[in-house]
């Protein structure tokens, strides 16, 4: 390792890693803060799956993003060709196989936490447009149409916005929303069982119900589990206050989307914004915009003119990519360099 003049630390790390589901942006980043590392990247465009995992033979580590595959029969075929190493380059880690991985003695590591800002702030731009339906009055104004017919909003101003956890993203989210003057009821198991407080008088954690029935706005930024899965289905939208926003940004499965559609039909869901999709690995991160939509579910939601859907973007910031890429080069270096990787997944 060399400090230079400016403090700058660089390595000479030498692990071989391929990297799947690659776009431009990760090339970029990627690339700029691996000057610091000097890692053997390979930047590949296809996702990882059963069917590509032999694209890794050979590498010590494969790089992955949020839609790859990495079940038992991934696990198994990069086990075989020689890689030892998983790298999330994301916080969530629903798509891989922790068990398989133990099993085949292979280290997972991710990106904990590289900008809440970025996610929250994005939930709070979904709110706006949707409530306030900027996009439409910026489509309008450009045809020269003025009216303000359909564009009414309200104030956020002491309404009631539900945070479904309150970890890292939900937690500036629900800082955020109180700046707005809103009164925040937030929910996560964590803090109910330790009946905590929040330091933020405008905060308070209570059972899930209440937020079900109270709030104005939900706000869903509970990871992907068996217990979350599904967690807004139709029961629990019958609870709901008519004209609810609901909006995620967490994961796609987290909502039924089927009973999320028949809310919005009924009119309980007075809003929905979404950044993730139950089936977004066949849609986002690429183009389809010349392919038939095979979605019925996607086409569906695509022509309320209350729904917003952005295609996995609240990440997508310069701050988080950097974060992103620093962080998960230097869980390489660490594993590489026989420390204690502080990000390692564990079953
Ligand atoms: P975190 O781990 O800091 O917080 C998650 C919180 O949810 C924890 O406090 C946990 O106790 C709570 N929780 C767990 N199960 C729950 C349940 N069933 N109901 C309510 N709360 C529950 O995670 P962080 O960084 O806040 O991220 C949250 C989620 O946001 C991630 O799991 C990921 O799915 C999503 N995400 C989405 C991104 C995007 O670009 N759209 C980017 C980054 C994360």
């Amino acid at each position: 390792m060399k400090i230079l003049h400016s403090g700058r630390r660089c390595y000479n790390a030498t692990m071989k890693v391929a990297f799947f589901s690659t776009r431009t942006y990760d090339r970029q980043f990627f690339n700029r803060i691996n000057v610091d590392y000097n890692h053997d990247i390979t930047f590949l465009e296809a996702p990882l799956s059963g069917l590509t995992a032999s694209l890794a033979r050979g590498f010590d580590a494969v790089c992955v993003f949020v839609n790859d595959h990495v079940d038992q029969e991934t696990i198994q075929a990069l086990a075989s060709g020689g890689v030892k190493v998983i790298a999330l380059r994301c916080a969530g880690f629903n798509n891989v196989d922790l068990k398989s991985a133990t099993e085949q003695n292979m280290k997972v590591v991710r990106v904990p936490a590289y900008s809440p800002h970025a996610v929250a702030e994005h939930a709070v731009a979904l709110i706006l447009t949707l409530n306030r339906k900027t996009h439409k009055a910026y489509n309008r104004v450009r045809e020269g149409n003025f009216a303000l017919d359909g564009l009414v909003g309200f104030d956020l101003y002491q309404r009631i916005v539900g945070v479904i956890g309150m970890g890292r993203i939900g937690a500036v989210f629900a800082e955020i929303m109180t700046g707005f003057g809103c009164r925040v009821l937030a929910y996560d198991p964590l803090q109910i069982d330790q009946d905590s407080k929040s330091a933020n008088p405008r905060i308070e954690f209570c059972e899930l119900n209440r937020i079900y029935e109270q709030s104005d706005i939900i706000s869903l930024h509970c990871p992907l589990t068996p217990e979350s899965k599904h967690m807004i289905n139709e029961e629990v939208i019958l609870k709901m206050k008519p004209g609810v926003v609901l909006i995620n940004t967490s994961r796609g499965p987290i909502i039924d989307t089927p009973a999320v559609i028949r809310g919005l039909k009924q009119g309980i869901i007075g809003a929905l914004g979404i950044d993730v999709y139950e089936q977004e690995e066949e849609l986002f991160f690429a183009d389809h915009s010349s392919d038939v939509l095979l979605d019925d579910d996607i086409a569906r939601l695509l022509t309320f003119p209350n729904v917003l859907i952005t295609g996995h973007q609240a990440f997508f910031t310069e701050n988080a990519l950097r974060e992103i890429a620093h962080v998960t080069l230097e869980n390489l270096r660490k594993i590489e360099a026989g420390e204690e990787p502080t990000n390692l997944v564990r079953t």
